[in-house]
């Protein structure tokens, strides 16, 4: 299916207009858009959208779509996706001893592929704790409360190695993050966070990633901004980004003061861009410019 061309959205900002550009880039775009990792597992990177989009979308789109030839290639095969290394590292820390209670991971869960189905339903609500928890969080949860062990940063290098290996054994997993019961405060305030325009040049996520996706901006593609791809090994930075990292990065280049990786506020606004997602499946480590 060929992506429609979306009208430039200009009402109420100018910078919109200034910095967006409606080129021809949307036939970079294959009619044919298909990913299968390793021969073997099956992406759906295009599908309906959740129903709460419906009016806002026809399709949803994984942000693999977007990008070029050579940089989805990398994707497709993990001798060729270098957030792969990343993965086999975390697989050492998984059996690790950390903290006091001389415990590794794999003491109480096994192996990584028993955690199978996390990235695909998270964040979600926490009982125990009263609150929606990021794969980040739960991560914390067990080292401090579990293991005895000391946090690692929320966006720190270790953390993003570990969630890229939570998310490497759910890849083909269709996401079903809830959005109801005791997490619907929590999904509303993310709701209302995506649609604020924040910084100098006033714009919201809306503005970029609804109104002008398959658009360019400066030299970059627009994708939906889905994060069914994270973290993602960027070419850019030759290294993992975190939800959270892109998150701030984007508010950032609206020239505002932007919100901290694992503030309530991204951890709201996940929530809600994760349900935005609900249909796609996890390709996380992936692979972007
Ligand atoms: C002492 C046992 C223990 C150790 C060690 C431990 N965990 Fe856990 N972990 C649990 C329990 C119990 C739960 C379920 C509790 C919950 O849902 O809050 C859990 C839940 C999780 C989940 C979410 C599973 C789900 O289905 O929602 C993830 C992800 C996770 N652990 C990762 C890790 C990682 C990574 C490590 C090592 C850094 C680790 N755990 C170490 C006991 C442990
Ligand atoms: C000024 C336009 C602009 C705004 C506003 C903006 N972004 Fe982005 N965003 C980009 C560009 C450019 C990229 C890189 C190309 C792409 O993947 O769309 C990007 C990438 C992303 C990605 C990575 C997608 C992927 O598949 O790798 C996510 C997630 C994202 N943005 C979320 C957000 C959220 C949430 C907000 C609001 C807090 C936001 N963005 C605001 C321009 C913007």
């Amino acid at each position: 299916m060929a992506i429609k061309r979306k009208p430039l959205f200009v009402a109420g900002s100018a910078a919109i207009a200034a910095i967006v550009a409606a080129t021809a880039a949307v036939s970079d775009i294959g009619d044919e858009n298909i990913l299968i990792v390793n021969g073997d597992i099956e992406m759906i990177v295009e599908t309906d959208p959740p129903e709460f989009l419906e009016d806002v979308f026809d399709t949803i789109y994984s942000g693999w779509v977007f990008r070029s030839p050579g940089t989805q290639a990398m994707q497709a095969d993990d001798f060729d996706n270098p957030a792969m290394l990343d993965v086999d590292l975390a697989r050492d820390t998984f059996n690790t001893v950390m903290g006091t209670e001389g415990q590794s991971c794999a003491s109480c869960h096994e192996n990584p592929e028993s955690l199978a189905g996390v990235r695909a339903t998270y964040p979600q609500w926490d009982e125990e704790h009263g609150t929606v928890q990021t794969v980040e969080m739960q991560i914390t949860e067990c080292m401090t409360e579990r293991m005895g062990a000391e946090a690692y940063g929320y966006d720190s290098g270790p953390m993003r190695q570990m969630s890229a290996l939570i998310s490497s054994v759910s890849r083909g997993m269709v996401i079903d993050v809830a959005m109801d019961g005791p997490a619907q405060s929590t999904w509303e305030q993310g709701e209302e966070i995506y649609y604020t325009r924040y910084g100098l040049l006033e714009l919201s996520c809306a503005n970029c990633h609804e109104q002008n996706y398959g658009n360019n901006i400066r030299a970059d593609h627009l994708s939906q901004g889905q994060i069914n791809g994270f973290p993602t090994y960027r070419l850019r930075n030759s290294r993992l980004n975190s939800v959270h990292g892109r998150f701030f990065g984007c508010i950032r280049d609206t020239r505002a003061e932007s919100f901290a990786p694992g503030s309530d506020e991204f951890i709201a606004l996940e929530l809600y861009v994760a349900t935005r997602g609900n249909g796609l499946t996890v390709e996380g480590p992936s692979v972007r410019n």
